[in-house]
């Protein structure tokens, strides 16, 4: 059991297939309530706050936060919830912290949702864009730093307001941390081969974040993967077109379930 773990506060529904939905950067749970309706009926859902994200508390001290402290986060969660095997489902950030549980703790993992995800590591241009951005969030604040991210992530007029309140909300001090973390996270290309449970790959057509070539590579480099591409949704997906992301998911639990009983 790893040390320096935080209780993470989350939401749950539903009954049958334990399934983790995590969200993304720099968001929290709430970005996956459209899909819930459409799904509780068919699994278990838990949808946490990562650390310092939503209404978790944050890592005391803490002013990185690595996709391993956030994989191990949800390691305690299934322990505190009696459960031994679970789906991860992760968007964006999400699905970083998915890949780092799957090679920490491969024995816990049901099957693997990469939900606009990748498993390649930031390019240095990217990663000196996050130091930038972390730096201006501390020099001039979130609202500042954060100016034209919501558009790109959703590709829905109506939710860009919602989905700025949301990032807005969050606390600047972990914004800055996570950025950090997901700098330094490891590539995980190579490990994609050993992952052996079930996978979905699912992507946005219309990603501003995340090219389709990402989601493609790894889906070709899962065992056991298959690859939904939703037509008119950005990278938020589960907000922008609920509907066709909650059926991705479904038909994906439906064949961990089926193969379960085999
Ligand atoms: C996310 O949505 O979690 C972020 O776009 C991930 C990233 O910046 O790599």
């Amino acid at each position: 059991m790893p040390n320096n773990t935080v209780p993470l506060v989350y939401e749950e529904y539903g009954q049958g297939l334990p399934v983790v939905l995590i969200h993304g950067f720099p968001l929290d749970h709430t970005i996956w309530e459209p899909v819930v309706p459409l799904l509780r009926p068919h699994a278990r859902l838990i949808l946490p706050d990562l650390r310092g994200f939503g209404k978790s508390p944050a890592g005391e001290g803490v002013t990185k936060q690595t996709m391993r402290m956030m994989a191990d986060d949800l390691l305690a969660l299934l322990d505190q919830l009696g459960i031994e095997q679970a789906v991860l489902a992760g968007h964006s950030m999400g699905g970083y912290v998915a890949l780092a549980f799957a090679q920490a703790y491969p024995h816990r993992l049901g099957g693997l949702g990469l939900v606009g995800s990748q498993a390649a590591a930031d390019k240095p241009e990217r990663r000196q864009a996050r130091m930038k951005m972390a730096d201006e969030i501390k020099r001039r604040g979130l609202p500042h730093a954060i100016n034209g991210m919501a558009e790109k992530l959703t590709a829905k007029a109506e939710l860009v307001e919602p989905v700025r309140e949301l990032i807005l909300s969050q606390d600047p001090k972990v914004v800055i941390a996570s950025l950090k973390g997901m700098a330094e996270r490891p590539d995980m290309t190579e490990e994609l081969s050993s992952i052996t449970c079930p996978a979905v790959v699912v992507a946005g057509l219309q990603d501003a974040m995340l090219p389709l070539e990402r989601a493609q590579e790894a889906n070709q480099l899962l065992v056991w993967s298959w690859l939904v591409e939703i037509p008119d949704a950005g990278h938020l997906m589960m907000m922008d077109q609920p509907a066709a992301t909650a059926d991705a998911l479904h038909k994906f639990f439906h064949t961990i379930e089926s193969n379960q009983t085999k």
